[in-house]
């Protein structure tokens, strides 16, 4: 049986020529960063980083980052033609995600190739770059999966969560508790136990794309279902968690209930291209490393201004799936597309008045109102909703600010969201933070516009940006004739 991990991935993206090795000598401390960006404004290749500053005799050497930086490396991660577009890559995701695929338990696996243990663990062995010059150090958690196990139901959940090196054995992470995670680590508050947890680094890449999104359902089972291959499962040295068995590395620890462990984590470049502030927050001792011989690290660049970073390219597209899913789930009917972004934008096929503010209402009553998604547009067809020119001329043309544009107020926000009052922001305080959404309905209003007989019955007249057709093609032939 096969299992594609960090390695095999690898191997596909340089049989496609989408990879390269850098093997000058970098330094993990803004260097790796500033190369990365230039990479993103290129939209070039993946990197695997061989000569790093500081590592060179450390257990782990290797940095792998920009896997999935590029539209045509997550077709190529779900086994798509390179050149699937947007739409059509969300509409398989959908379709693949509801055919979820279990875990197949294994006893071991190249990631207990090598096991360290209490005095000897050493985060600083990791090649971990400062991402941005005012980071609280080096995140080690920026695009690695977060496994925790709810004590209930013993199912494992998946999530990316940033976490930073306090100290050898120590990270200090932003846990919200709306997350799931958040969520179980209040059930093992309740119960005064520590919450065992386990950072995986460095596997297939559809992992890392399901438990960075808010998907319904066990993350494993559903990223086995985008890479159609079940994933499969190891336990951890210290804790009932399960992890993948060809990861690169898996660190396990545990996070104390006690507020008063609590350590300030922060700031760090978030991925609204600002610094998140500093806070007390919860943190992670480490209790055992475990990884494969020669294991390569995996992280990524967030909070840039250009170019297009591995989590627009690939979380956003399964935002998408998710906030359209969720409409399925409402039974709205007359969805046609949906396009996650800065506005988050949804094409319909109206059927009555009220739709797109019953689809604002399902997605923000949804647990995801916590992700930050404060905009929601509703056009109809004909409208490109990945051109943000189109949604401009549309929001032009179809908006009544009076009774289009809805404020939904006090709702649930992300901490991450630096237009918020800082005090609204504290995640540990209030759960979430506290936002007003925004919907911008610019489906036609069956009440302002019923339909005209002068425009043939439609509601809007008919728009102008076209000759007859004989003119076009007389135009076509004559075209030369112009000297233009
Ligand atoms: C690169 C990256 C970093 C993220 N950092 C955090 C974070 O620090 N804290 C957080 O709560 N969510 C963070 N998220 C969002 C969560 O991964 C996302 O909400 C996911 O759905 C969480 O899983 P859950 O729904 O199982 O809680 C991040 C996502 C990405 C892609």
């Amino acid at each position: 049986m096969s299992d594609r991990d960090l390695r095999a991935w690898m191997a596909q993206l340089d049989a496609e020529g989408d990879f390269k090795r850098v093997t000058a000598k970098v330094d993990w401390d803004d260097e790796i960063s500033q190369i990365i960006r230039k990479v993103y404004v290129q939209g070039g290749p993946a990197l695997l980083f061989e000569n790093i500053k500081g590592h060179e005799k450390t257990f782990s050497t290797k940095l792998f980052t920009n896997g999935l930086g590029k539209h045509s490396r997550v077709n190529l991660m779900l086994g798509l033609p390179k050149d699937t577009s947007p739409a059509d890559t969300i509409k398989i995701i959908r379709q693949r995600m509801k055919k979820p695929l279990e875990p197949v338990r294994v006893k071991t696996g190249p990631v207990k190739e090598n096991i360290v243990k209490g005095k000897d663990v050493d985060l600083f062995q990791l090649p971990v770059p400062k991402w941005h010059p005012l980071d609280n150090g080096r995140y080690i958690n920026t695009f690695n999966a977060t496994v925790t196990r709810d004590p209930d139901t013993g199912l494992n959940n998946a999530g990316v969560y940033r976490g930073t090196i306090l100290s050898k054995n120590k990270i200090g992470v932003l846990l919200m508790p709306m997350k799931d995670w958040g969520i179980t680590y209040s059930k093992y508050q309740e119960m005064g136990k520590p919450m065992p947890v386990a950072f995986v680094y460095g596997y297939d890449p559809t992992l890392i794309v399901v438990a960075g999104s808010p998907v319904i359902g066990p993350e494993y089972n559903l990223a086995g279902a985008l890479r159609q291959e079940p994933i499969r499962l190891v336990k951890c040295e210290t804790s009932d968690i399960e992890v993948p068995a060809a990861a690169e590395i898996v660190v396990e620890g545990f996070m104390s209930p006690d507020p008063s462990t609590y350590e300030v984590e922060g700031p760090f470049g978030e991925g609204s291209g600002f610094y998140g502030e500093a806070r007390k927050r919860p943190v992670v001792e480490v209790s055992c490393i475990t990884y494969r011989n020669d294991p390569i690290f995996r992280g990524s660049l967030v909070g840039t201004k250009e170019g297009i970073t591995e989590i627009r390219a690939s979380v956003s597209n399964m935002m998408s799936v998710v906030l359209w899913n969720i409409l399925e789930a409402a039974e709205i009917p007359g969805v046609i597309d949906v396009a996650s972004g800065p506005i988050t934008a949804v094409k319909i096929h109206k059927t009555y008045q009220g739709q797109a503010r019953q689809i604002a209402a399902a997605m923000w009553g949804s647990k995801f109102a916590g992700h930050p998604f404060n905009i929601i547009m509703v056009v109809e067809e004909g409208v490109d909703i990945r051109n943000p020119a189109a949604l401009m001329s549309t929001m032009h043309s179809r908006v009544n600010f009076n009774r289009d544009l809805v404020v939904y107020p006090l709702y649930m926000g992300s901490p991450i969201d630096v237009s918020l009052a800082y005090d609204l922001r504290a995640e540990l305080e209030y759960g979430a933070a506290v936002a007003d959404k925004l919907l911008i309905d610019a489906t036609t209003d069956w009440q302002l516009h019923p339909p005209r007989e002068e425009w043939g019955g439609q509601r809007f007249p008919p728009d102008c940006h076209y000759s007859l057709p004989e003119t076009e093609e007389l135009v076509e032939k004559r075209w030369k004739e112009y000297g233009l």
